[in-house]
């Protein structure tokens, strides 16, 4: 049985590439893993191949789909490590269960989702890791995310070269701002604005194309490709100082 892991499933990129891979010709099923069971239900409805699982991968979400896999024993064609949480504002109002928490989720989860699923992998099997562009540089006030996209990113990078004799291909996103329920949409009754902000459909595409071609980087729309490239020649203390300085507003 061949099947996609697709974690963050019942969210905004998250469902994007349920719809996408679900329609492909070789997956079987698509593992839609969240916490939302209502939402896990529409899927379910939506698309025929979607198999449910729900799961708190701040908790013991990567040890229940681990289960699944000594079960099922599937050939796992895709994992798209794609859940994860933001949090803007001081660092030092974050509690110490939410730093834990956050970490989790945003990189313990995919890291040993990775370790659980690569026995399950064969040749031609893609892992695609959900980053962002705040890893190309430290972003004050929104401190423990850019830290665990860096994280993240790493890791893909990496891991694309020494999975490359496998046949694995890995690669890592790094959109900008993307249209999806993560966003605050409003400050104080005053409408945030999002610079570049691109759709799902967008960031999926590009993608999956990307995996496709065996890339190791994808970085879809113009704001986050020059962004990538502005925080490689300037300095980094620059770049902190500017980003601190467009966001102030908000905090
Ligand atoms: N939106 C952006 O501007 C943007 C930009 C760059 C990168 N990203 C990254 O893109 C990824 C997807 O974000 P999104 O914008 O699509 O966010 P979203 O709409 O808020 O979706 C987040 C998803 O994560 C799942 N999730 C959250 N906590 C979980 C937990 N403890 N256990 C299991 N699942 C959990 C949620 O499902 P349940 O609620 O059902 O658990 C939901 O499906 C994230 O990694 C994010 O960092 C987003």
């Amino acid at each position: 049985m061949r099947i996609a892991i697709i974690t963050g499933a019942t969210g905004g990129l998250g469902k994007g590439f349920v719809q996408a891979i679900a329609a492909m010709e070789e997956i079987d099923e698509v593992w839609a893993v969240g916490r939302n069971v209502r939402k896990l239900r529409e899927l379910k409805e939506a698309f025929e191949k979607v198999v449910p699982v729900e799961a708190d991968l701040t908790k013991d979400g990567v040890s229940c789909l681990e289960g699944l896999m000594k079960e099922k024993r599937p050939d796992v064609r895709f994992l798209v490590n794609n859940a994860g949480v933001g949090y803007f504002g001081a660092y030092e109002k974050m509690k110490r269960e939410e730093v834990e928490a956050f970490c989790r989720i945003n990189c313990s989860a995919p890291a040993e989702l990775i370790t659980a699923a690569l026995p399950y992998m064969q040749k031609g099997a893609r892992i695609i890791n959900i980053s962002s562009a705040s890893s190309f540089q430290p972003n004050p006030y929104l401190s423990a995310y850019s830290a665990s996209k860096v994280f993240l990113k790493n890791l893909s990078r990496a891991l694309s070269v020494e999975l490359k004799p496998r046949g694995i291909s890995v690669t890592c996103v790094c959109p900008g701002w993307v249209d999806t329920g993560m966003l605050p949409r409003t400050k104080d009754g005053n409408e945030i604005k999002y610079g570049g902000m691109i759709s799902v459909d967008r960031v999926v595409k590009k993608a999956l194309k990307d995996s496709m071609r065996g890339k190791d980087m994808s970085v879809p729309g113009v704001f986050a490709k020059y962004f990538r490239i502005y925080s490689k020649i300037m300095p980094t203390g620059l770049v902190m100082r500017q980003w601190t300085w467009s966001v102030r507003k908000y905090l």
